[in-house]
């Protein structure tokens, strides 16, 4: 129905969902989490390194909402050395049995030594879904030159202006389904004057133009927000398009020159 994407295992994982990456541990964070379900969202996005997931569990548990309604993602820190022990970490803070997809959060030490411990954690059912984030094409290679069980995800730093398109080509061509975290830009992509002009001709915010921007190709977003009048708005995307020449003026506001440039690789 336009609301969820197939990935490569089969799995579906729904296109729209809550990041709380930067919101600390504590109500701020169960606060989020609660009004992102109330609002309709049945995706949540963590991970270990953000040090929330006992808040995540506990809005999940609070909510009522049934955990097989919920997509729950978090990622393995690679600084530790077992994806497995943490996975069962992850699962201890959360509160679950599993979760529906677990990560490698960046391919620090190399891209491939984390990966048969995470078909490990998957083969042990900690994990319906297996993939990475923060990979470029080069770290996708070496991954995939190595996995018994290919990773269905990179999720990587993507907006219109970090259009990613030699990777996106590339998740493509693997099969990889690449999800977009800091699809507002971390709030900076909003004050674009060609996504306010688009946004104020269609009657929307500027962070629903974005929004709608990746999930009409088919790309999940998890955009992060502690509001919850902007949780909400965030959640109204599915009620309107972009129009052809719309989406081809956002493509036209990339940074990165079409490089698939990996903008966070100064970040570790
Ligand atoms: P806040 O959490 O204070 O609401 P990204 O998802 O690209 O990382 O962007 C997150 C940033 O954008 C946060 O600073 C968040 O602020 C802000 N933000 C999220 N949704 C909206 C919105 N609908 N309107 C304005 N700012 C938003």
């Amino acid at each position: 129905d336009g609301r969820a994407r197939v990935l490569a295992d089969g799995t579906e994982v729904p296109l729209l969902g809550l990041g709380v990456w930067q919101v600390p541990d504590g109500p701020e964070c169960v606060d989020a989490v609660r009004w992102a379900l109330d609002a309709g969202y049945r995706h949540i996005d963590t991970a270990q390194v953000y040090g929330n997931e006992a808040s995540v569990g506990k809005a999940l548990k609070e909510s009522g909402v049934d955990r097989e309604d919920i997509y729950l993602t978090t990622k393995f820190l690679p600084r530790s050395k077992d994806p497995v022990h943490e996975a069962e970490e992850s699962l201890r803070r959360l509160g679950v049995d599993h979760v529906d997809l677990y990560l490698v959060h960046w391919p620090a030490g190399g891209p491939e030594w984390a990966w048969p411990g995470m078909e490990r954690a998957a083969e042990l059912g900690y994990a319906r879904s297996i993939g990475v984030s923060n990979f470029n094409t080069d770290d996708l290679a070496a991954v995939s030159a190595i996995a018994e069980r290919q990773p269905v995800v990179d999720q990587v730093h993507f907006n219109p202006h970090a259009f990613r398109r030699a990777l996106l080509e590339d998740c493509g061509r693997r099969g990889i389904a690449l999800e977009a975290y800091s699809p507002l830009g971390t709030g900076s992509v909003l004050k674009d004057a060609t996504v306010a002009e688009i946004a104020a001709d269609l009657g929307r915010t500027s962070a629903q133009v974005l929004l709608r921007w990746c999930i009409q190709r088919g790309i999940p977003v998890i955009p992060k927000s502690v509001h919850r009048e902007r949780i909400e708005q965030n959640g109204q995307i599915f009620d309107f398009e972009l129009p052809a020449d719309a989406m081809a003026r956002l493509d036209g506001l990339d940074e990165t020159g079409g490089t698939g440039k990996a903008l966070e690789s100064n970040w570790w």
